[in-house]
């Protein structure tokens, strides 16, 4: 892409992607964009609208007002809502109404790390450089588990496992732009890897591919 720099970090829930962005782009200098935010503050629209994720005209809706400061809503990281993006997620047109919010971050000069479930094959085929970041089911239901106790949610192990695994179903299965491996992504299993080892594997893959240019200098 002329003059900008996109790296598209892809993968399932809690595989630590997320971490992974946040690092490579303070490294990098690169901007981040935590992609599921998007379909996040949609569905706290889509609630305030008294609508049901089911209901893809409301979602479509509420995906075409969507405005930056959206992304800083209260509650976002919370396990319904990320539920509830899920399946919102799955409606072809509200995917469409998000894909220009998303070009539009990524082409802003110097460019930007994006995570989430498509950026290399979808929202970004053309990216810099892509990652694609696994890790097994239990182990990330465990990290997410930590998590959501930190920030003072009561539940179950077993029930952050459940949704999980429902999670990847329903983000891999559906029918628009599945979660899965762009060809030319570079794979990162995180099961036994700690977040600083999987960022400094990926800063170095980065270096590799992008050492000569200027935005990493
Ligand atoms: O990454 P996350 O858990 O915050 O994402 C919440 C949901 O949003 C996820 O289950 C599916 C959807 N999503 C998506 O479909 N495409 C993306 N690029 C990012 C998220």
């Amino acid at each position: 892409m002329d003059g900008v720099i996109v790296i598209a970090v892809d993968g399932p829930v809690a595989s630590g992607k997320g971490t992974l962005a946040r690092h490579l782009a303070a490294r990098t200098g690169l901007r981040h964009l935590d992609s599921g935010m998007i379909y996040r503050a949609v569905a706290t629209l889509v609630l305030e609208d008294g609508a049901d994720a089911g209901n893809a005209q409301a979602c479509v809706r509420a995906a075409e007002r969507l405005a930056t400061a959206d992304l800083e809503r209260p509650g976002l990281r919370d396990q319904e809502i990320g539920s509830m993006a899920s399946r919102i997620a799955a409606h072809r047109e509200v995917r469409a109404a998000l894909v220009e919010f998303q070009r539009c971050f990524g082409t802003t000069p110097p460019g930007a790390v994006i995570d989430g479930r498509d950026i290399g094959t979808v929202v970004f085929p053309d990216a810099d450089v892509k990652f694609f970041v696994t890790a097994e089911a239990r182990v990330r239901a465990e990290r997410r588990h930590r998590e959501l106790v930190a920030r003072g949610e009561t539940i179950d192990f077993s029930n952050v496992l459940e949704e999980i695994r429902e999670r990847d179903r329903r983000d891999s299965e559906r029918a628009w732009a599945p979660l899965r491996q762009a060809d030319d992504a570079v794979a990162i299993d995180t099961t036994a890897l700690d977040a600083a080892a999987a960022a400094q594997m990926a800063l170095d893959i980065v270096c590799q591919r992008l050492g000569a240019l200027s935005v990493l200098s």
